[in-house]
């Protein structure tokens, strides 16, 4: 099992004129082994930013990104393919792919270039798309599935990986409610290191062990959901006011949006 940890990281972008534009600050972040950790934020606060520096798909401008205290850009990208799977908001343009072939993508991390599609991928592809409710789907082309179907199919691509660690960009975007609960208590049951951003505050509540808040590029609060969720703080970061008590059948926190009708 895999530990994840960011220190100091910065991140800036190129502006015209040869300034750098800062999109992360300072940002220090863990995950322990078997940790299921949420990040939190606004729109354009920086939450896909930072999961790309933590799958080595953006270099940091300064900081560290290790996994068991290996610096991620000391090894290759292969290496982390090997170790962490992703799964990310938006849906790559598999023109004609089957879903079968697809899913057996996850696969390529632990193959040499040119090597085929062995009888154990096969047997793992189809156990994944059972697990994932899709076991009649193989043979049906990407890209003319539902938003719903297609997500649990880049869910089954990264299981076939057989990551060690998962990093997933709102998973739950695109999925129904019965799926979407459905999709978390799937993940928490593989007992995976996890970083998941998300926009539902209350499914983050109920499946995280902790969380991370972060706005304007800085993390600006975490810790247990119950510590992290106040209303000083959902009214600081998002401007909303909210009420806040306990979920009626659970231990953790519940949050009610305050609107005007
Ligand atoms: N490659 C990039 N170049 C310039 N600006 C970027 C780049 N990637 C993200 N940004 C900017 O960084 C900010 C954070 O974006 P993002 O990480 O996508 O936020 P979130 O996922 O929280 O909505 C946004 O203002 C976005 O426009
Ligand atoms: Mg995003």
């Amino acid at each position: 099992m895999m530990h994840l940890r960011i220190d100091g990281l910065h991140w800036s972008v190129p502006e015209r004129g040869g300034r750098q534009r800062p999109l992360l600050h300072a940002v220090d972040l863990c995950v322990g082994k078997g940790e299921f950790v949420g990040l939190i934020g606004p729109n354009g606060s920086g939450k896909t930013s930072l999961l790309r520096c933590a799958y080595r798909a953006t270099q940091p401008t300064a900081g560290r990104v290790s996994l068991n205290g290996v610096e991620l850009w000391q090894r290759n990208p292969r290496w982390c393919a090997q170790r962490i799977a992703v799964v990310l908001q938006e849906f790559p343009e598999e023109f004609g792919l089957s879903v079968g072939e697809v899913v057996a993508m996850g696969r390529s991390p632990h193959k040499s270039l040119f090597e085929g599609d062995t009888a154990d991928d096969l047997q793992l592809v189809a156990e994944v798309l059972e697990r994932v409710g899709l076991s009649g789907y193989r043979e049906r082309t990407f890209a003319t599935l539902s938003g719903g179907e297609k997500q649990r199919v880049l869910l089954a691509r990264a299981l076939v990986q057989r990551p060690e660690m998962l990093i997933l960009d709102e998973p739950t975007n695109h999925l129904d409610p019965r799926y979407q609960l459905g999709l978390l208590q799937h993940l928490r049951g593989l007992g995976l290191s996890t970083l998941a951003s998300f926009h539902d505050l209350n499914l983050a509540a109920a499946f995280c062990d902790r969380l991370y808040v972060i706005d304007g590029g800085r993390i600006i609060a975490s810790g247990a959901p119950q510590q992290v969720l106040t209303v000083e703080l959902l009214w600081q970061v998002f401007g909303l006011q909210a009420l806040i008590d306990t979920h009626p059948l659970h231990p953790y926190p519940r949050i009610t949006w305050i609107t005007r009708p």
